[in-house]
Order: C-alpha cells, then sequence, then structure tokens
C-alpha cells in the first residue's frame, strides 16, 4: 500500500522534496486569528441571523455558527471516531485505497464509495514544467471520505466497520449536519428573497463526509495541508479542533479561523455563488500545518449531482444580469478536479 503520510511523518526530520512549497508559493503558517470572522448565534431572531449570514458571506464566504442545535457531545463523538480511524493499524485502512488507480488525489467518485486518498506524486516533465494539470506541492494530510445521502443501509454497511463505533456515531452526525446545513441555506433564501427550500431538492442531493489528517510537521512553513482554493460543492461544514484553516478576506488578507469548541465553520462553495448570481461569495481557503501536533478536520460537503446549475431565475433582472451561463455539474466537476490552476478555474468556461 502506498503510504500514508502519517505512517512517516514522526520519524522525518526534514520534508521529503515533494511536500517543499515552492519559494514564491509559500504562506505564513501564522497568520493571525481573524476575530473579525462572524461567529453567528442561531439562537437569536431568524431576522439578526439572516443579516449576519449575508453579510457574512459577502465579506469572507466563510462565517461559524454556535447554538445551532447539534449536540456537543455529538460532535465530540464525531471527531473522536474519525480521529480513531486514522490511528488504526495499515491492515484495517488498506481496504479503502483504490487499487487499481494507486494514487488518488482528493477526487470523491461519482457514488461516493468510502476511499482513503494518498496524494498523487508530482512528477515534472524533463524541462521542469508541469503541464499535467497536476498541483506542483503534495499536501501534508491524509484524507478520508465517503457518501452519507440517502442514508441507505448499505451506505452505512460500506463504512468502516472499525472504530466500532463509527457507523453509528457517523449515521447521526451526518443526518444532524445535513438538517443544519438546509437551515443554513434556507436563511440565506430569505436574506436574498428566493423561496425557501430552493436548495433542498437537486442542489443538494449528496453529501459527503471528508475527515482530513494533518499530521505533527517538522516545518509548517515549508509545508501546506490544502493549498488555496474554493470548495467544489454548495456548502461545506466543517468542525475543527485546532487551528490551522485561514481565510481570505474580500481584500485579500488572510486570517486563521479560531477553533471554538463546538463551532462549526460554514465555507460556502463555489455552487452556491452561481446560484445565487455573486450575491453570496465562496469561501477562498487553505489550511497550513503545525510543529506541535496532529490536526483532524471534519467536513460535511452538500452538492448537486445530476443538475443544470445557473442563477436562480429569481435574483436575475435588468439591473442584475446573470454572471454565468448554465452548465452541467458534472461537466463543471470534471474542471474542479482537473484544473487547479487558478482559485475559480472550473467556473471559467460558463463565465458571463
Ligand atoms: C476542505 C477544507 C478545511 C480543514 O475539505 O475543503 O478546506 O480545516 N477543509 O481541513
Ligand atoms: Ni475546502
Amino acid at each position: 500500500m502506498a503510504s500514508l503520510v502519517s505512517s512517516w511523518s514522526s520519524e522525518v526530520k526534514s520534508i521529503p522534496e515533494k511536500y517543499v512549497v515552492p519559494l514564491e508559493k509559500r504562506v505564513n503558517a501564522d497568520v493571525p486569528i481573524g476575530k473579525h470572522i462572524p461567529v453567528i448565534d442561531l439562537s437569536q431572531s431568524s431576522t439578526h441571523c439572516i443579516q449576519q449570514i449575508i453579510k457574512a458571506s459577502a465579506d469572507f464566504g466563510l462565517f461559524q455558527v454556535i447554538n445551532h442545535g447539534v449536540s456537543e457531545t455529538l460532535m465530540v463523538d464525531a471527531l473522536s471516531v474519525c480521529k480513531e480511524f486514522f490511528n488504526l493499524p495499515i491492515e484495517d485502512k488498506a481496504k479503502f485505497v483504490e487499487k487499481d488507480e494507486g494514487l488518488s488525489d482528493f477526487e470523491p467518485s461519482i457514488d461516493q464509495r468510502p476511499k482513503l486518498y494518498i496524494e498523487k506524486e508530482y512528477t515534472p516533465n524533463k524541462d521542469g514544467s508541469n503541464t499535467n494539470n497536476v498541483k506542483d506541492t503534495v499536501f501534508w494530510k491524509d484524507t478520508f471520505g465517503h457518501g452519507c445521502h440517502p442514508l441507505t443501509q448499505d451506505v452505512i454497511n460500506s463504512w468502516p466497520e472499525k472504530p466500532q463505533k463509527y457507523r453509528e456515531v457517523i449515521g447521526e452526525y451526518a443526518l444532524e449536519l445535513r438538517k443544519l446545513s438546509l437551515r443554513i441555506l434556507d436563511l440565506m433564501c430569505e436574506g436574498l428573497g428566493l423561496e425557501v427550500g430552493y436548495f433542498s431538492q437537486e442542489h443538494s442531493q449528496t453529501q459527503l463526509m471528508v475527515t482530513h489528517h494533518y499530521p505533527q510537521c517538522p516545518d509548517p512553513n515549508s509545508t501546506i495541508g490544502i493549498g488555496e482554493h474554493c470548495d467544489g460543492a454548495l456548502i461545506n461544514l466543517v468542525q475543527q479542533e485546532l487551528s490551522g484553516l485561514h481565510v481570505r478576506d474580500k481584500d485579500g488578507k488572510w486570517f486563521g479561523v479560531e477553533p471554538i469548541p463546538g463551532a462549526l465553520v460554514v465555507i460556502n462553495g463555489l455552487i452556491l455563488k452561481v446560484v445565487t448570481n455573486g450575491k453570496l461569495s465562496a469561501g477562498v481557503h487553505r489550511v497550513v500545518t503545525n510543529s506541535t501536533s496532529d490536526r483532524t478536520s471534519l467536513g460535511s460537503l452538500i452538492s448537486p449531482i445530476e443538475c443544470t446549475i445557473e442563477p436562480a431565475k429569481t435574483l436575475i433582472n435588468e439591473k442584475n444580469p446573470p454572471l454565468f451561463k448554465s452548465f452541467s455539474y458534472t461537466e463543471y466537476l470534471g474542471y474542479y478536479f482537473s484544473d487547479t490552476t487558478e482559485i475559480e478555474a472550473a467556473l471559467k468556461p460558463y463565465k458571463l
């Protein structure tokens, strides 16, 4: 089995070359914590929530929510079964590595079967150029992901048997997170004048649970956990236990997203930007590694599958012409995973 970063990272004193970010692309792992990144209390009146969500979505495309109704015990249990999964002996994880594909970048298959993703090695051309559209640095992380909607018994049976509580805890967590995602999307609808439930059908046909495990790193400033990107989904709700997630504000400045126990980070995806015709931005974010501890994050990504994506008709008028033409989600996904040359590369073919 190809090696997971976590299987060798504690033994190395210097970073293997393919994990070293080229000097011109290095990021500062110690950006200030963004105390001004909104932390929205969902137990307030919906009018207050809506105002704050709309503003945060324009300023950052990202915010945190508290008092959101998902029990703290369930959150703690969910993150801990995911951590336990990564701590299992290699034999228990090996069956989730695709044998025929070998090393695979994070590109979930359409059926969202459980998969352990091992970063593709970067092989430059002889002249040193990189024409295969493969990013030039390998991320310092291991990732495990699988679908969880619709939550059929077959889907649950495809998940890890170990840790013993994985299926039960993640099953419950997935349902709660889906419910919360749809509630947040409904608040967005209210704020924008879209009918409530606009996102609850074909825009949210799938839900992917993704655990990223970023092992402790001897030199965080020369590596990256995940390079800057926008999520390809509609919306992503992330649970983080430690700092490491950075967001770029609308002026291009980077800030750390404060880890708050019990809070969830809401990251607007590119599809939300398109459907709201740019009224809500997609959060531009990245993850840095740290030298003192492993960091595990747990994300729940809601996405369409077979759907035509376009700006909602009610948001289009003479003053607000469409910024994007209609496109097929599956076609867009192909661009999303193959072209990482710039943050919104996947939307480029559709911009008007
Ligand atoms: C992602 C992501 C953030 C994190 O999965 O797309 O950005 O904190 N995760 O791991
Ligand atoms: Ni992301």
